[in-house]
């Protein structure tokens, strides 16, 4: 399946969620890029000022990890890709690899969610430094302030959550990535949920409306 919608809609939390659900990898194509950041590798360096200013990285790399990504052995069964595609070029290969690769799409899942919300959202995000797992301090505080619930290790702030580059980014998901909306609108995969509930309730939203158990 594929999860989108806007910078801090809680894409990376519902999709781990989801994965734990039905026991498939979550692929976040932001993460694999903060990694390759973290890391220091060439790649890493080549896109780190592109990752805090809030751009899309370029069609041809991201292509060229997810393809990699998707051959491992873990995704045989399944997988949630979370902020890919997010262009329409991104979109029409992704068709033309999944079909390549015998693994049609079952879901898109869109969330939802109000300009003006995602701000307050953003500014708020921490993540654990070792894990990632997000944090926020007013509505999903970790209970040892600053360290991480899973495994204490202290948790930051990600480059790109200042409030220049959340505006960036969702400006860049109007322009780049709502016309992938449109292009699954035309498809029956396309099912939206509000982003604006409470976590588990938008979980379990989307496990009914897909309307399958893990096997
Ligand atoms: P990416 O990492 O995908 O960032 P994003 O799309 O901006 O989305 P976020 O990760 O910020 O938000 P989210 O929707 O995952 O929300 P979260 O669950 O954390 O991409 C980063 C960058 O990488 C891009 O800008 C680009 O440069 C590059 N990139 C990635 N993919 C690319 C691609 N395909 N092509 C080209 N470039 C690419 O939740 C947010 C906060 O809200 C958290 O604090 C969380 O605890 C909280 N929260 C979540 N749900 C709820 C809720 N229901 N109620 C209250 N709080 C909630
Ligand atoms: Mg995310």
């Amino acid at each position: 399946m594929v999860l989108i919608g806007p910078p801090g809609a809680g894409k990376g939390t519902q999709a781990s969620r989801l994965a734990a659900h039905y026991h498939i990898p979550h692929i976040s194509t932001g993460e694999m890029l903060r990694e390759e950041v973290k890391v220091g590798s060439s790649i890493g360096n080549q896109i780190k000022d592109c990752l805090a200013a809030g751009n899309l990285v370029s069609d041809q790399m991201i292509l060229g990890l997810v393809e990699m990504r998707l051959q491992q052995k873990d995704c045989r069964l399944g997988f949630i890709l979370d902020g890919f595609p997010r262009s329409q070029v991104q979109a029409e290969a992704t068709q033309t690899l999944l079909d390549r690769l015998q693994r049609p799409l079952d879901a898109v899942v869109q969330l939802i969610m109000p300009d003006d919300e995602i701000v307050t959202r953003l500014s708020y995000r921490r993540i654990c430094s070792q894990c990632a797992r997000p944090y926020h301090l007013l509505f999903n505080a970790p209970r040892n302030e600053g360290f991480c619930d899973v495994d204490g290790a202290p948790l930051t702030q990600r480059s790109d959550d200042t409030e220049d580059s959340i505006r960036n980014r969702l400006h860049v998901y109007h322009r780049q990535t709502e016309p992938v909306v449109e292009y699954y609108r035309k498809t029956p995969l396309l099912k939206e949920f509000s982003a604006m509930g409470e976590v588990n309730a938008i979980t379990q939203a989307i496990i009914l409306a897909l309307g399958r158990e893990a096997a």
